[in-house]
């Protein structure tokens, strides 16, 4: 099966390199997800929520890391379920970037990335392109007998004059619902990070990607991991919709957190015992030294160390403010 494509419509590649950043435990995350997709009859949706800076991203870009095989979990059990290739489609939204929340750079990065994970999709993409007049798909297809597809590649897709939702319909739904109808029978798993992030997009909720998968009609066949902070405006839009939920900064979890933040410090002061023996090496070095010494690169890995520390010190604040809601 080929591997997740985050480089494809929207690069996120920098993004999940930098919010992955000495990830540190998770594992009991890791294990609900997979026990979530191990299950056939789950629920369609997965809901990942937490407060802000409960690492809800950091989750998202490592799942979006064992999906591409760059990373593998875990170290104490194997998760069949989170391997390579159990994504087929990554989206990271941001209030920071207009086009991270925008439904149409959305439904064309989506259509995108399905296009390289699933061939299928990429044959019924092309079908329904050259039948639509509003959408100028230009794809190239490799081998492209249905019973033999060894490749294809959607080199661009540029959609003109459609809304988001149409857009949506036309280049993700219907070709997903088009594969479904003619037996395609594997599973279809897409991950948005940042829902509420997705609201900054418009005013109006109904013009949002939260809106667009929502209403996500269940013959397209998806089960979507999706991640956002609590916020009751976005939970009331999948009311109907049966999810699975796990909220990462609910009491019972504390422990847990507590854990993975004990575990994220041991590393870390781990990396800063390195660090200090091999400057202290240095320092010795070029007192014996006349020549000038190149700068050390240790000192770029202890600016990056004094960085991780202040995301621990953000995780800690987190549980001690959870603790302290928790005894009111
Ligand atoms: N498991 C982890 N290991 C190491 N660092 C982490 C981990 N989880 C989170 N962090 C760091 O803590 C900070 C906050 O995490 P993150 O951005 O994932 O939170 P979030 O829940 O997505 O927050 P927001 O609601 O603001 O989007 C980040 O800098 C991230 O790199
Ligand atoms: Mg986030």
């Amino acid at each position: 099966m080929p591997f997740l494509n985050p480089k494809l419509g929207i690069d996120f590649s920098d993004y999940i390199a930098d919010r992955t950043l000495n990830f540190t435990g998770r594992e009991w995350v890791f294990e609900v997800i997979q026990n979530w997709l191990a299950d056939p009859k789950g629920d369609r949706f997965f809901l990942l929520t937490g407060e802000p800076g409960s690492g809800k991203t950091a989750i998202a870009a490592r799942l979006a890391q064992f999906a591409q095989g760059t990373e593998n979990c875990c170290e104490t059990k194997d998760y069949p379920e989170i391997d390579a290739g159990f994504l087929h489609a990554v989206f990271f939204c941001s209030a920071r970037e207009s086009t991270w929340t925008s439904p149409l750079e959305f439904s064309r990065t989506l259509a995108m990335q399905l296009a390289q994970s699933i061939p299928e999709f990429a044959l019924a993409l092309k079908d329904i392109g050259e039948k639509t007049v509003n959408i100028n798909a230009s794809i190239t297809v490799g081998s492209a007998e249905s019973s033999t597809i060894q490749a294809v590649v959607v080199q661009n897709l540029s959609i003109q004059d459609l809304s988001g939702q149409d857009a949506f319909d036309q280049i993700v739904v219907n070709p997903l619902r088009q594969i479904r109808g003619e037996g395609f029978s594997q599973p279809v798993t897409i991950l948005v990070d940042s829902l509420d992030e997705a609201l900054t997009h418009d005013k109006d909720i109904q013009n949002t990607i939260v809106n667009l998968l929502s209403k996500l009609s269940k013959d397209a066949g998806v089960r979507l991991i999706l991640t956002s902070r609590n916020e009751g405006k976005i939970k009331d839009k999948f009311i109907d919709i049966a999810y699975e939920e796990l909220f990462l900064s609910s009491p019972e979890n504390l422990e847990r957190n507590e854990q993975d933040i004990q575990q994220y410090i041991d590393e870390q002061f781990r990396r800063e015992e390195k660090l200090l023996n091999s400057l202290q090496i240095e320092s010795l070095d070029q007192k014996t030294s006349t020549t000038k010494q190149p700068e050390n690169p240790e000192w770029g890995k202890a600016r990056s160390l004094l960085t991780s520390f202040k995301l621990a010190t953000t995780l800690l604040l987190i549980t001690f403010v959870d603790r302290k809601i928790q005894k009111r």
